[in-house]
């Protein structure tokens, strides 16, 4: 076996195929979604040359997304990009992102096939302007009969019916992480060839962590649990913690449970005053679900703060949902203060 270094993706992909790890439509629709992310690398690159930077939407006013964000000119150019992209290859039968309201079908001219791909098509957005590293989230779920085209509805299914997840995160390098049910494999993009090569097979997220991601400018609207597990987090106290935590959040979500994937660590959104009526900040079918299944497969665990991440039953396409996801005793102990709290 040839060191990793030297394994693309098409080859590792081929290889699982050959392994009865996926469908060969399955590996080419992951090879179209990793060529459209070079793609959006490319105009993430860009920056202020490329005329790609600031809102989208024309002289005055802004283009609002479904989920009341203002949009980036790059959350609707990395949109277009992975629409283009899988329109005509005859894996999917629809596409639904954040940036689009509803689930769009395949185009009738082309051939329909039996996927459905969520995407998070510019995740952290509002970083790009300052040129802090952003990403793309992808899910890959399999489309029910989808008798008379497939519907939102269709869409609806929990984390654990992923037949694949993963995200490109476009930072010094640009790397594409993934899993399709066997482990979480990273990925960087040669330019010089213009191939993702397999760089890490197997990330595996160490049980325990000193480091813990959250936006602290909120803490005064957590629900108690939240509030208590901080205050004795950052106090050192109880537990087999007993000692100094560091902090690092980059807002970008991608960014976050990258670092977390490669050195361990616990990312939370929680609930807050701000955001529980929408039921959190993070979204579920596109960004909490493919990074809890990318996190339990390198050992991880991910969760609501009350329930198992991938075993929330959806009830609708923007659905937004608490997040505690990366160190698995950590994250244990975060979800711990909630039960033991409600
Ligand atoms: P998006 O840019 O796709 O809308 O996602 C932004 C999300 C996520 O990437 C990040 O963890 C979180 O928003 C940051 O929220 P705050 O700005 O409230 O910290
Ligand atoms: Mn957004
Ligand atoms: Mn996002
Ligand atoms: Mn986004």
């Amino acid at each position: 076996m040839s060191p990793s270094s030297s394994i693309s993706l098409t080859r590792f992909l081929i290889e699982a195929e050959r392994e009865g790890h996926i469908q060969p439509d399955l590996r080419l629709l992951i090879e179209v979604v990793a060529r459209a992310c070079k793609s959006i690398s490319i105009a993430v690159g860009k920056g202020a040359l490329g005329g790609v930077l600031g809102d989208a939407g024309g002289a005055g006013e802004a283009s609002i997304n479904v989920q009341g964000e203002a949009q980036k000119k790059l959350d609707v150019l990395s949109n277009d990009i992975l629409l283009e992209a899988n329109a005509w290859g005859g894996h999917l039968a629809a596409l639904a992102s954040e940036e689009m309201d509803h689930a769009v079908r395949i185009p009738e001219h082309y051939p329909r096939g039996r996927y459905l791909l969520l995407f998070d098509p510019l995740d952290g957005s509002s970083n790009i302007d300052v040129n802090i590293s952003v990403g793309t989230i992808f899910s890959v779920l399999r489309c029910p009969d989808c008798v008379d085209g497939p519907k939102d509805e269709d869409f609806l299914q929990p984390g654990t019916s992923q037949v694949a997840a993963g995200y490109c995160t476009y930072g010094p390098s640009t790397m594409l992480v993934l899993t399709v049910g066997h482990g979480t494999h990273a990925f960087t993009l040669d330019r010089e060839i213009g191939s993702f090569m397999l760089t890490t097979r197997g990330m595996r997220i160490p049980e325990d962590t000193k480091e813990f991601a959250v936006n602290m400018s909120n803490q005064r609207h957590w629900e108690a649990p939240m509030q208590a597990y901080v205050a004795d987090l950052l106090a050192g106290k109880a537990g087999p913690r007993g000692k100094d935590f560091n902090m690092r959040w980059v807002a970008s979500m991608v960014a976050d449970v990258h670092r977390i994937l490669t050195r361990g660590g616990i990312f939370s959104y929680p609930l807050d005053a701000k955001c529980a009526e929408k039921g959190g900040k993070l979204r579920l079918m596109y960004e909490a679900n493919p990074m809890a299944l990318l996190v339990e497969q390198a050992g991880g665990a991910a969760s609501t703060g009350r329930q198992r991440m991938l075993e929330v039953n959806p009830t609708g396409l923007h659905q937004r949902v608490p997040v505690f996801l990366g160190s698995r005793n950590e994250v244990e102990t975060a979800v711990r203060y909630h039960l033991e709290r409600d």
